[in-house]
């Protein structure tokens, strides 16, 4: 990981240059400010992915450095710090998006502890979106590209539900379908858009870290908890919480999860006070969960907690009719984020695109474009730009059926070609002649005859 830059922000000069010290020799790069106004600048220029925040400032207060750092700044991590034990402060501080808080005077350990898990928080992706008008206008239901008769359906049913403000919501489809992008598109479509939506990523985050992140904790909760910490449940309370690959959750966790939806209230780890929360639910996967469920892997009754309006995004193979209208948006999208002046892509190119299956979705047509646009300064996208696999597809997979079926070191005639695939069709249709004879396109009675003759 190169270098994290950390901004610390505090009036007194004599705290500033402490951390400054105490941060550079942990290899840190750390710039200086006291005052808010100065801070805004810094932020604004040098980007730095955490922000050490004092509450009490001369001029801008700290809550309202921390309001325009997540306006303008959504990834940047703030960390309030406070000499005065207002925990109301500190909390309303942690609602606004502030990650955690320290209370004057800290120790080193503390502070290093607090910045590292932080940083890790920050590679592990757990974001809290507050509402941002660009958050908003990238995840318009009506930029999402839907061509095809099933992705249409998709967008109207994702609009239904948007609108009714508690229904919890499971998007099922395969990577790079566009879950996440329905996820935030529904969260920002409806009465809630105004209020944050949390990102977990149930892959990315080891259990014993989810469940307090999830549930906070309080203080003396396990050896490290100094203090009490609000959990990410806390934090989209009256929003909408968005757990990204459900299917990965422990079974321990989904148990309390369950018991959160059923109840509206947890306790933080350590803590017996019941907290309720208000909270919408959209949770996504790409595995099976119906299949899980009925494996052992998943709770049935949280998948039929989650299942209330389930989301099916059909992979891109099956609806080809947005291959193409997806490859022209983010050839648009690129043509102004790259600066190139691409005009569409041509016929050998689109008939290319259009027989390749896409694994990958359409973060593969994403990525691709992408990846064609940054190393080639042209008019359009033509077949010698396209990977090897997609300009070759075709030609590729129609050899690899063929050599499958044909032994390496002999040959078949043709009857043996055509009895063994015959045969495989059978045996795919549980041996039903009529449909495998539909299948070869051929007459029922000639796949009789010929089956008579094998005899
Ligand atoms: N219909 C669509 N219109 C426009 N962009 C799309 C569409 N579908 C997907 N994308 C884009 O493709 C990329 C992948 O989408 P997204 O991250 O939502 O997929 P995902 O299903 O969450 O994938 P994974 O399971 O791998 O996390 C994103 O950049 C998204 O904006
Ligand atoms: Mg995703």
């Amino acid at each position: 990981m190169s270098t994290y830059s950390i901004l610390v922000v505090d009036d007194e000069i004599l705290t500033l240059n402490n951390l400054k010290k105490i941060l550079e020799r942990e290899g840190y790069e750390v710039h200086l400010a006291d005052s808010g106004e100065r801070g805004l600048e810094i932020i604004e220029i040098y980007k730095p992915q955490l922000v050490l925040l004092d509450l009490m400032l001369p001029g801008i207060s700290g809550i309202e450095v921390l309001k325009q750092v997540k306006e303008m700044e959504r990834e940047t991590i703030v960390i309030m710090m406070t000499a005065y034990e207002i925990l109301e402060k500190a909390v309303e501080a942690m609602k606004l998006g502030a990650y955690d808080y320290l209370l004057k005077p800290f120790k080193i350990n503390e502070l290093k502890n607090t910045i590292h898990r932080a940083l890790e928080t920050l590679s592990l992706r757990i974001r809290i979106l507050e509402h941002l008008e660009s958050e908003k206008g990238r995840y318009y239901l009506g930029k999402i590209v839907a061509q095809s008769k099933k992705m249409k359906e998709v967008v109207e049913m994702a609009k239904k539900v948007a609108s009714s403000e508690k229904t919890t919501v499971l998007i099922q489809g395969e990577s790079g379908t566009g879950k996440e992008l329905f996820a935030k598109a529904i969260h920002y479509h409806s009465p809630r858009a105004e209020k944050p939506i949390v990102d977990i990523n149930c892959a990315a985050i080891p259990e014993n870290l989810m469940e307090s992140e999830l549930f906070g904790y309080e203080a003396g909760a396990f050896t490290d908890a100094k203090k009490r910490k609000i959990g990410l449940l806390e934090r989209g309370d009256e929003g909408t919480v968005f757990f990204d690959e459900i299917g990965d959750m422990s079974l321990n966790l989904q148990a309390k999860l369950l018991r959160v939806l059923e109840e509206g209230t947890f306790t933080r780890l350590g803590g017996n006070k019941q907290i309720k929360v208000n909270i919408r639910v959209i949770t996504a996967t790409n595995k099976d969960l119906g299949k899980a469920t009925d494996e052992g892997k998943f709770r049935s009754d949280l998948f039929y907690r989650l299942n209330v309006v389930p989301i099916r995004i059909a992979p891109l193979r099956e609806r080809k009719e947005d291959i193409l209208p997806l490859a022209l948006s983010f050839i648009q999208e690129f043509n102004h984020q790259l600066k190139r002046s691409y005009k569409g892509i041509s016929q050998e190119a689109a008939q290319a695109m259009m027989n390749y299956p896409w694994p990958g979705n359409a973060r593969e047509v994403k990525n691709i474009i992408e990846r064609i646009m940054s190393l080639y300064l042209a008019e359009e996208i033509i077949l010698t730009h396209l990977p090897f696999e997609i300009r070759n597809y075709q030609k590729f997979s129609k050899n690899r059926i063929i050599k499958e079926i044909i032994p390496k070191d002999s040959f078949l005639t043709l009857d043996q070609l055509e009895r063994k695939y015959i045969e495989e069709v059978l045996e795919r249709t549980n041996n039903n002649k009529t449909q495998t004879a539909k299948i070869l396109g051929i007459h029922p009675t000639s796949l009789f005859r010929k089956i008579k003759s094998w005899n």
